[in-house]
């Protein structure tokens, strides 16, 4: 019997505190059922202490999620720890992940402390934790630039305090695969009560190293790998959790390990990731890349015809790349489409049928056939009908030649009341912006703009997602439609309505602050 690797995911705690925008309750939401899907030990969903938001959505996240693990980070320090535990409180299964940095170099310059206070810290905080919970990691920042022997030292009363878990970052993506077993090695030789404690890896990416140097520490003992779906977070991103998992299951017969990933669900969630998260996944990512199953050159197409294994170790259908593409017209009916988001691994609890048809019923009679693709991207960016949104889009009508400036004319639906401005611009996307802008009279900036097709060929969708800047925060939106003019539009009425969500938070708070 092979030994289990647990996966520590931490998407929606080191990937998201990396993205350009902040994710919303919601999406945070969505992604967390995503990844419980894929059968996760753990996930690490936010650090409780660092917003109210990010309170609120662990909270969320723990009464609502089943399955794994839930996880909050703390610093070793009380308040963190309070706030860490109170978020987790309705979990079933929780986890106070605590840390403090160990490296000479931290601890002279930013801790301002000795190894032998930051010990102290750290068992403090363990203890405190353990008050909320019986499941306690403890990670030594930067343990992959920390002497060995000091290490030691740390782990060896952080478990006597009554950590469980025992995880030794490589919070620079520093060392090499050899260096980060040695030191997995270390410290298993040579911490006295070390077999009472699981020890984990958390690589980062910064020499391209994180999963070879995961797999690595793997191979010398450690039995827990913390990662991200796609590999997003912090400079150059995390281990990534697809490649992780595949590697232990497509190589048990070398490594004799395995993880409990639900390797099926791995192309779905890695879509869903860089929808929400606006992080494009490179075309030659391996495992969920574009390009990860195509075959090129002829000799390698001949070979795979004649017989799969020839040049593809694993087929698309292991990591849930879905086998063929079900064409639906205006014709399908509901339950046709519930059946092909079944197939897709939707429930019917993910989306409102209702909304989600006039839409499909919409697309169909712009394009003809609409796709699985089409599909998802409507329960991505059109879930949630907007029925019930304070901005809505009324209409867009735009003209635009090579030869003069374009002009554009918008309807907004501002809480229930029709109003519409026109304005002239370089092209009609900037036209419709100012528009929008005249509407509201409010300064919000776009600094960031990218336009995508969604799909195949002539019938693609326009996948507009910008980052705007208003009052200081920076908003992510994101709009899809058939023509790129509407989804430029699209996605920023959605950041209209993110900055009026979060001014009614604000209210809320200001008013129970003034009572
Ligand atoms: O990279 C790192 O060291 C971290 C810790 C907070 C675990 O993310
Ligand atoms: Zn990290």
């Amino acid at each position: 019997m092979s030994d289990k690797v647990w996966i520590f995911d931490t998407t929606l705690r080191d990937g998201e505190q990396a993205l350009k925008a902040s994710l919303t309750e919601d999406d945070k939401l969505q992604l967390a059922h995503t990844i419980s899907r894929l059968n996760v030990d753990v996930m690490e969903v936010g650090f409780p202490v660092s917003s109210p938001a990010d309170f609120r959505s662990v909270q969320r996240i723990a009464t609502e999620v089943k399955g794994p693990i839930i996880c909050g980070l703390a610093r070793a320090v009380v308040k963190d720890i309070e706030a860490c535990g109170e978020a987790l409180r309705p979990a079933e299964q929780r986890r106070i992940h605590t840390f403090i940095a160990t490296s000479p170099l931290h601890l002279e310059h930013k801790l301002r402390m000795s190894l032998d206070q930051a010990t102290e810290m750290a068992v403090k905080s363990i203890k405190l934790a353990r008050n909320y919970t019986d499941d306690v990691e403890f990670s030594c920042e930067d343990a992959g630039r920390t002497p060995h022997d000091d290490l030691c030292r740390i782990v060896e009363r952080a478990i006597a305090a009554g950590a469980s878990t025992i995880n030794l970052p490589d919070t620079v993506g520093y060392v090499t695969p050899q260096e980060y077993a040695a030191m997995i090695s270390h410290l298993m030789n040579n911490v006295p009560n070390i077999d009472k404690a699981r020890l984990s890896v958390h690589c980062h990416n910064d020499l391209g190293l994180a999963v070879a140097n995961s797999i690595a520490a793997v191979q010398a003992g450690a039995r827990q790998i913390e990662c991200t779906i796609n590999g997003i977070g912090e400079r150059a991103g995390n281990c990534s959790m697809e490649e992780v998992a595949m590697i232990l299951k497509m190589r048990h017969d070398y490594l004799n390990l395995h993880t409990d990933i639900n390797s099926e669900e791995i192309y779905r969630a890695s879509r869903q990731v860089s929808q929400i998260c606006n992080m494009p996944v490179q075309p030659n990512k391996a495992i969920v890349g574009e390009n990860a199953f195509a075959h090129s050159s002829g000799i390698h197409q001949d070979g795979v015809l004649k017989a799969q294994n020839t040049y593809e170790i694993m087929s698309p259908e292991t990591v849930g790349v879905p086998s063929n593409q079900l064409n639906m017209t205006s014709r399908s009916g509901r339950h046709v489409i519930q059946h092909r988001l079944s197939e897709l691994g939707y429930q019917t609890g993910d989306y409102d049928m209702e909304s989600l048809y006039e839409s499909f019923l919409a697309l169909a009679d712009q394009k003809g056939t609409v796709y699985d693709y089409d599909l998802e991207a409507m329960i991505h960016f059109n879930k949630i009908s907007d029925k019930d949104d304070y901005y809505q889009l009324d209409f867009v009508n735009s003209t635009s030649n090579s030869q003069s400036v374009a002009s554009s004319t918008v309807g907004l639906v501002i809480g229930g009341e029709k109003v519409s401005e026109a304005a002239t611009g370089n092209g009609p996307v900037e036209a419709s912006y100012k528009a929008i802008k005249r509407i509201t009279a409010m300064d919000v900036e776009v600094i960031e703009y990218n336009l995508d097709a969604t799909g195949a060929g002539e019938s693609s969708l326009g996948q507009v997602d910008i980052i705007a800047k208003f009052d200081g925060k920076q908003y992510h939106g994101a709009g899809l439609a058939a023509d790129i003019v509407e989804a430029s539009v699209r996605a920023m009425v959605r950041v209209y309505n993110l900055i009026y969500r979060a001014q009614q938070v604000s209210d809320i708070k200001q008013q129970r602050k003034a009572g």
